[in-house]
């Protein structure tokens, strides 16, 4: 791998990192998400980057997807179970990570699943070696411990811009031919929950990215849609951001924007059965056979 790329993509983990653990410092009962969403977003700023994606921050049983909405005025509560999805983009190289908190409380056995299984998914990243022998990992300590993976979320490849790139990790055995590429940047990210291992879109959106030009009939559409090629090219970012820049009118144009096939949606994630969820998650850098977690 290039040397300054390379640079990159640890400096984008490094910072990713460091924004994780702000936010979840300040994961309290009785603070707003907003203020949280908000505050990670400047720490990333502060450090010299823009965000890879909004900050997701889940709460119970909703697994992704899910950042404040425009003046958002939900709080913590007491025993929610926080996951704070982030990641930096320095120059386009990118970090994913997350971690979950009991808000007021100590780690519970639903996150020490998650934790467990992130940590022994990762000892089974081996380029050249099968992904499904990370998948495997993940699913075994999670039910080991007495939990449900989530079936239809997992570990994917980062490219430059590009945070889904292909290469699906499944967090149940099974399900992947591939192996493990030998350069180049993936995540790992376990789900365990509570319920029956499956998540589906609920009606709400957040989150969005720009897909392709499509003619807009509207002024405002197209210069929100000028707006956000420019400023994150194919990368997610919050309905909130371009309400607080365009004004409350700009909420109105997101429906003909997804229709005319200019923006693609990313619902809100939830468990189906209404399970609890935990979540955490690192970026791996392979070059070679050196295997660097680049977001612990
Ligand atoms: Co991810």
């Amino acid at each position: 791998m290039d040397s300054e790329e390379k640079k990159k993509w640890l400096e984008a983990g490094r910072i990713g990192k460091e924004a994780r653990e702000y936010g979840i410092s300040l994961a309290k009962e009785g603070t707003p998400l907003l203020d949280i969403a908000r505050a990670i977003e400047e720490k990333i700023h502060s450090l010299g980057a823009k965000t890879a994606f909004p900050p997701n921050l889940s709460v119970n049983s909703v697994a992704a997807h899910y950042t404040p909405r425009f003046g958002d005025d939900t709080r913590l509560k007491k025993g929610d179970i926080l996951k704070i999805d982030v990641g930096a983009s320095v120059d386009g190289f990118l970090s994913d990570t997350a971690a979950t908190v009991v808000v007021g409380g100590e780690e519970n056995a639903l996150c020490r699943a998650a934790r467990d299984a992130l940590e022994s998914g990762i000892k089974q990243v081996v380029p050249g070696k099968p992904i499904d022998n990370i998948s495997r990992e993940i699913e075994r300590t999670i039910r080991d411990a007495g939990f449900s993976p989530i079936s239809n979320l997992g570990g994917h490849g980062i490219g430059k811009y590009d945070l889904h790139e292909a290469g699906f990790i499944p967090n149940i055995g099974g399900h992947s031919g591939a192996t493990v590429r030998k350069e180049g940047v993936i995540a790992i990210e376990p789900f365990s929950t509570t319920g029956n291992g499956y998540v589906v879109d609920s009606s709400e959106v957040q989150i969005y990215a720009f897909k392709e030009d499509k003619p807009v009939r509207s002024r405002l559409g197209r210069k929100i849609l000028e707006f956000v090629k420019k400023e994150y090219k194919e990368l997610p970012f919050a309905k909130r951001w371009i309400v607080e820049k365009f004004g409350r009118l700009s909420e109105l144009e997101f429906k003909q924007l997804v229709a005319s096939g200019s923006l693609m949606e990313f619902n809100v994630l939830k468990e189906e059965s209404g399970g609890m969820v935990a979540q955490f998650e690192h970026s791996v850098l392979i070059d070679g056979d050196e295997v660097i977690v680049t977001t612990r």
